[in-house]
Formats: C-alpha cells, sequence, structure tokens
C-alpha cells in the first residue's frame, strides 16, 4: 500500500513514519508513506497556496491550482482508489473504515488548513472526506497521521503477532478486555485466577464476558450496534 500525503506543513508529519510499526511496514515494503510539501505547487514568486475567500469574511482559503498540480502529479505516476480530505465535516473515522482503507492500493491523502480548501477541490477531485472526531484541529495532518497509522497497522504481516490485530477494540465491535503480566500478586493487587489456570476455554469465556461488560459500561451504543449487525458500514 502507498499513502500520498498533501500538506503545507509537512514537518508535523515528519515523526510518526520513522518509528515503531510504521517503520517496520516501510522496512518490510509492505506500506510507503510519502509527504508532498504543497508549497512546491504553489503560485508565484511566493509560491502562494491560500487566498482571500470570495465574499469576505475571516481567513484564507487553499486555492484550487497547486492542489491540482500536486495531485496531477501523482495521477501520472499510478492510479489512486481514494483521494481523501481530512476535515471535521467528514464522515466520522472508525474501525470498519479502516479495515475498508487497509484493502487499498494507492491512497491520496490531502490536509485542509486555514478556512478549508476551495469547494471545487472537494466537488471534482476528492473521493471520500474523513472527520476523526468531533473537534477542530489546527489542520488536517495530524489526523491524516491518526488514519495512516489505523490502516497500516492492519496491512497483513505488518505487526509481528498477526492475531493481534484481531484483538484489538473495536475489531469485533466490543471494547478489548483487561489484560495482565507479572507479577501474579502485586502487594495483595491479584491477577483474575482463570488467567492463571491454563484452560484455555475458560480463558476465552472470561475474556469474553469482560469485553462485553467492559462495553456495555463505556460504550453501550457500540453494543447496541454490535447486535443489530451494523458493523459493516464501510466495508
Ligand atoms: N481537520 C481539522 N479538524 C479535523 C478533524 N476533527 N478531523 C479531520 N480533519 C480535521
Amino acid at each position: 500500500m502507498r499513502i500520498d500525503i498533501i500538506t503545507v506543513v509537512p514537518g508535523i508529519l515528519e515523526g510518526p513514519f520513522s518509528h515503531s510499526i510504521l517503520k517496520r511496514a516501510e522496512d518490510k515494503g509492505l506500506a510507503k508513506v510519502r509527504v508532498h510539501n504543497l508549497r512546491d505547487y504553489g503560485i508565484g514568486k511566493q509560491q502562494s497556496v491560500d487566498d482571500y475567500a470570495f465574499g469576505g469574511g475571516a481567513g484564507m482559503v487553499m486555492m484550487i491550482e497547486p492542489i491540482a498540480s500536486c495531485i496531477a502529479g501523482l495521477k501520472k505516476e499510478r492510479s489512486y482508489d481514494e483521494v481523501i480530505y481530512m476535515t471535521p465535516d467528514g464522515e466520522s473515522f472508525d474501525q470498519s473504515m479502516a479495515n475498508a482503507l487497509s484493502l487499498k492500493e494507492n491512497l491520496i491523502i490531502l490536509c485542509g488548513h486555514y478556512k478549508g480548501v476551495d469547494e471545487r477541490i472537494r466537488e471534482h477531485f476528492v473521493t471520500r472526506e474523513i472527520s476523526i472526531g468531533d473537534y477542530v484541529l489546527s489542520g488536517g495532518e495530524l489526523a491524516a497521521a491518526v488514519v495512516t497509522d489505523a490502516v497500516i497497522r492492519l496491512i497483513p504481516g505488518v505487526l509481528n503477532d498477526e492475531t493481534s490485530a484481531l484483538t484489538d477494540s473495536f475489531q469485533d465491535g466490543l471494547l478489548a478486555p483487561p489484560v495482565y503480566t507479572r507479577p501474579a500478586d502485586y502487594q495483595g493487587w491479584k491477577v483474575p485466577e482463570v488467567l492463571l489456570s491454563g484452560h484455555a476455554a475458560n480463558i476465552e469465556a472470561w475474556r469474553f464476558e469482560q469485553s462485553v461488560r467492559r462495553t456495555q459500561e463505556r460504550r453501550p451504543a457500540l453494543l447496541a450496534k454490535r447486535y443489530k449487525g451494523d458493523n459493516t458500514k464501510n466495508g
């Protein structure tokens, strides 16, 4: 999988992809993330990427031309499954959307800034708009990093223990059960007996029960959705 991220502040994205699981994915040749500085496609001596909003009002708007020429350059090299725009008014990102995106070959992610992008970019280039939550970030970069991380770790072979993504919170529509490690008794705080029993079926049953209980307590809407069979809306 290849993800091309278009941004006016590439520096924000220098860190996340050169560490840990994402670096391993790149080293194994399973995922490639490339960050493109929109200013390289800017207009005139100033390499402008934004301008005042028609009709007035505070804040600048990202112009069509730099984004169009950056996207056109990328599309000359390969075809893309989606051109994603990160925006707080997009579709809510969740695990089922991450699953669906992890099956794609090539993605472009466009990060908004200032007052956003000229609406014609959304109409003519963007195929999907994603929000990572009901709050406003100063730009789409951190949101793009969140989506990229959630998607890349699902590509088969990226995680060492292939089953571990399958037991993540949300992967089966439930929150993950509690986990413990040594010591089995820390100053009287004991690990649940069943986990020390070596009885695989009992351990599995206990984990499932804990998952259901935790989901019921913390995110009851997820449980309702799971039992309505509405857990695959994006995939
Ligand atoms: N850009 C600014 N806020 C955002 C959000 N919540 N999700 C996605 N992109 C954003």
